[in-house]
C-alpha cells in the first residue's frame, strides 16, 4: 500500500511518511475540525454540501479556510483517483497548527495543518438491510456545540464503545428528555405515517445525509417534518432510522432490546432507501 498517497500540507506523500508535530494543537487540544465525504464509483458525493459545512465549522472555531473551494476540489479529486471508479470515503482534517508552546489561548499567526486521506468504502453488511440494526439510548454527555464537526470526539468514542459492549451498533443520545441524534449519525423516526427528524440546532450535527433524506422525501411526496423528538416517542415509533455519510440510511429494528416494527425494517425506510440508491446511481 506504499504507493497510496495522502495529502499533508500541500504535498501528496505516502501515509507512512505523513508526520505531524507533537506541538500541533489538534494533537494537544483537539483544536481542529474534520469532514467525511463519500465517493461513489470514484465520484465525490454532495461535495459542495460538505465544503459548506467545513466552512461553517472553521468559522465557528474562528479559523479562515486555508484553501479555496477550488483548491479543495482539486486535491480531493487527486486523492480519489487513486482508487479510480471505486466507492471510498475521504477524511479531511484542518487543525489550528503547531505552536511553540502549549497554551490554551490561541496564538497569532499559526499555520494550519491540513490532512486528507481516501480509503475504500467497506461494503455495508447486507444483513443490515434485511434485519436492521440494534441501538441503545444513552445520556448525551457531549458539549453544547455539536453542530461543529470538531475532532474532539471523546464523548462520542465512549458512547459508541458502550453501545458496542452492549451488543448495539449505535447509541441514540438523549438530552433534556429529547432524542437528539446518534453518536455518529442523525436520527429519524416514523410516527403515525410521518417522517420526523429533530430541527437543526447547536445540539446536533447538520448531517449531509439528513438533508438529502429530507430532499428525497419532499420529491417523493412523503410526509415529513423537522420537530423535536421526545425520548418516549422512540418507544412508540413505527420506524427509527439513523443516517450518515459512511452508513447511508440504517433501519433500527431493536432499541434497548425491544423490537421496533416487529424487528423488521419498515416500509417507509424501504421507500426512502430505494430513492437514495436511485439518486446515487444517477451520479455514477
Ligand atoms: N459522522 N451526527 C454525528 C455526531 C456524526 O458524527 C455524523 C457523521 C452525522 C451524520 O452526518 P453526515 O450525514 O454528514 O455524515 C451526524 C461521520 C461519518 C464520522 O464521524 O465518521
Amino acid at each position: 500500500m506504499n504507493s497510496i498517497k495522502v495529502y499533508l500540507n500541500g504535498e501528496f506523500i505516502p501515509l507512512t511518511e505523513a508526520k505531524v508535530s507533537v506541538m500541533d494543537r489538534g494533537f494537544l487540544f483537539g483544536d481542529s475540525i474534520y469532514e467525511v465525504i463519500p465517493a461513489y464509483s470514484g465520484r465525490l458525493f454532495r461535495l459542495q454540501h460538505h465544503l459548506h459545512r467545513l466552512e461553517n465549522s472553521l468559522h465557528a472555531i474562528h479559523m479562515e479556510n486555508p484553501l479555496s473551494h477550488g483548491e479543495w476540489e482539486e486535491l480531493l479529486a487527486i486523492l480519489v483517483l487513486q482508487y479510480a471508479g471505486k466507492d471510498q470515503s475521504v477524511y479531511l482534517q484542518v487543525t489550528r497548527g503547531a505552536a511553540p508552546s502549549r497554551d490554551h489561548t490561541i496564538p497569532e499567526g499559526l499555520i494550519p495543518t491540513i490532512f486528507a486521506i481516501s480509503t475504500p468504502f467497506p461494503a455495508v453488511d447486507p444483513q443490515i438491510y434485511t434485519r436492521g440494526i440494534s441501538a441503545i439510548t444513552l445520556d448525551d454527555i457531549r458539549w453544547h456545540y455539536c453542530n461543529i464537526k470538531a475532532t474532539t470526539l471523546l464523548p462520542n468514542v465512549l458512547l459508541r464503545q458502550e453501545a458496542k459492549e452492549r451488543g448495539a451498533m449505535e447509541a441514540i443520545l438523549v438530552r433534556d428528555g429529547l432524542a437528539i441524534e446518534g453518536a455518529a449519525s442523525n436520527l429519524f423516526i416514523v410516527d403515525d405515517g410521518q417522517i420526523i427528524t429533530p430541527p437543526k440546532s447547536e445540539h446536533l450535527l447538520p448531517g449531509v445525509t439528513r438533508d438529502l433524506v429530507l430532499e428525497l422525501a419532499a420529491e417523493a411526496d412523503l410526509p415529513y417534518c423537522e420537530m423535536p423528538i421526545k425520548a418516549e416517542q422512540l418507544d412508540s415509533a413505527d420506524e427509527i432510522w439513523l443516517t450518515s455519510s459512511t452508513r447511508e440510511i440504517m433501519p433500527v429494528t431493536h432499541l434497548d432490546d425491544r423490537p421496533i416494527n416487529n424487528g423488521k425494517p419498515g416500509e417507509l425506510w424501504q421507500k426512502i432507501f430505494n430513492h437514495f440508491q436511485a439518486y446515487k446511481d444517477e451520479l455514477r
